[in-house]
């Protein structure tokens, strides 16, 4: 099953359960002061949940593109280092306002997993909160209730806020949840090790896929639960995961949202992927963090020194200290990732005001910001290792002895003044100076 296929079998379900469709809306949340970029559906109806505003519809479904960089919700250090975390996602919710609630919720749910996608069901665990004394909230008795109609008690796991509790940020629209995670390991490992020790647990092959948050309460700014008048269903479906296991795939980046754009990478750069460790890691942040740069410039941001356009300038740079580091690479060359990323969301995005531009000016106009934020970033790299160099071969002639404070003050006087990353100096400095850093 293809990624298009996964995402329109999801929408259609919905559809027959009398849910309204929408495309997703922009990744920048301009019209929030409480984010920068959309980190969740639910961002877009906040004011339905608030009772601000009435839904003209009390179901929708859809799929949001989201961005987890800043804030309460970041995965920007995750990514790379596992195998299914992602700066840039794509999340499938389904949606009531002051509708239905936990019962149909947790069926329908079961249902689209196990009846329809076929997911196994010896395979799904689920993840119930446990109470807070803090907040004055009891186990979730009833979620447990609709659960175990489907599935075995053991394979119902109670965990507390952090897991089950889900908040937007510090303040707003928040919930008790349940959450649904799938064990795709082999029989053997499952033999060793049962599945519920490894729920939440960071295993890369016993994942979360489904959030399904019960909103009832808003969080104010001192830290007290206000009851809402009506409750609301609010969920999220990681896509990607969901690609990953249907598509029988060890890993997000394996699934086919991702093999062009590896592919591209690999041979860009010379490498093979699958091959060696820190290789494969340089690559899958590269990936990922493309696809943030290239999907919020399609919705707006121009990489720049303030704001959306600061974040969005440092994810970039990220990228280009990745590859120049570890892959080798001294020439720009992410200009040529765009056009694949851009043929993925002009595939399963388009929205109509995007068809007033043609595709290939599209293609053109962000290869080139992101060639000349390449060009510019490595010239300053590059006069930055200049300078490093020739201190060090002046502490080298005065046989200077270097202490720590003084290699630190260094590295930060050159990223004060020509913006050359720790990093890279770090590395430089750590293989050409006999004495271990600690940094
Ligand atoms: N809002 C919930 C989440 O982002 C569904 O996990």
């Amino acid at each position: 099953m293809n990624h298009k296929k996964i995402r329109q079998i999801f929408l259609s379900f919905f559809k027959r359960k009398k849910h309204k469709i929408l495309n997703s809306a922009s990744i920048v949340a301009k019209k929030d002061y409480s984010l920068m970029f959309t980190n969740a559906g639910m961002n877009i109806f906040k004011d339905f949940f608030l009772g601000k505003k009435k839904s003209q519809d009390s179901r929708i479904a859809n799929f949001q593109k989201c961005l987890r960089i800043t804030g309460k919700h970041n995965d920007l250090f995750e990514v790379g280092k596992d195998t299914y975390h992602h700066t840039m996602f794509e999340m499938l919710g389904n949606w009531s306002f002051g509708d239905y609630f936990k019962k149909e919720s947790i069926k329908w749910a079961w249902e689209l997993l196990t009846e329809v996608y076929k997911i196994d069901k010896s395979n799904i665990y689920v993840t119930i909160f446990k109470g807070n004394k803090e907040d004055k909230l009891s186990f979730d008795r009833e979620s447990f209730k609709y659960w175990n109609k489907k599935i075995d008690d053991s394979k119902i796991l109670l965990f507390d806020k952090k897991h089950n509790f889900w908040e937007m940020g510090t303040t707003g629209p928040c919930g008790t949840c349940t959450e649904i995670h799938v064990d795709l390991r082999n029989e053997k490992e499952k033999f060793k090790i049962p599945g519920n020790n490894l729920v939440n647990k960071k295993h890369p092959l016993v994942i979360e896929l489904w959030n399904i948050v019960f909103i009832q309460f808003f969080r104010k700014s001192d830290g007290t639960l206000v009851k809402l008048p009506t409750f609301h269903v609010d969920t999220g479906m990681g896509f990607e995961r969901l690609c990953m296991v249907l598509q029988k795939k060890k890993s997000t980046y394996d699934t086919d949202i991702f093999t062009d754009l590896i592919k591209y990478i690999a041979q860009h750069t010379d490498q093979i992927y699958g091959v060696t460790e820190t290789i494969d890691l340089a690559i899958r942040i590269i990936a990922d963090h493309m696809r943030s740069v290239v999907f919020a410039i399609y919705d707006g941001i121009i990489p720049s020194n303030n704001k959306y356009g600061y974040v969005i300038r440092k994810i970039l740079r990220r990228i280009i200290v990745t590859y120049y580091l570890t892959l080798k690479i001294k020439k720009p060359f992410l200009f040529k990732l765009v056009k694949p990323i851009i043929c993925y969301i002009q595939n399963s995005h388009l929205n109509k005001s995007h068809l007033k531009y043609d595709l290939s000016t599209i293609i053109y106009d962000i290869s080139t910001m992101i060639l000349m934020e390449e060009k510019l970033f490595l010239k300053t790299i590059k006069l930055g290792i200049n300078k490093l160099e020739k201190i060090i071969e002046k502490l080298r002639e005065t046989k200077c002895n270097i202490i720590d404070g003084k290699i630190r003050k260094i590295i930060y006087w050159l990223y004060d003044t020509y913006g050359l990353p720790l990093e890279i100096s770090q590395r430089i400095i750590y293989k050409r100076i006999p004495y271990p850093m600690i940094i």
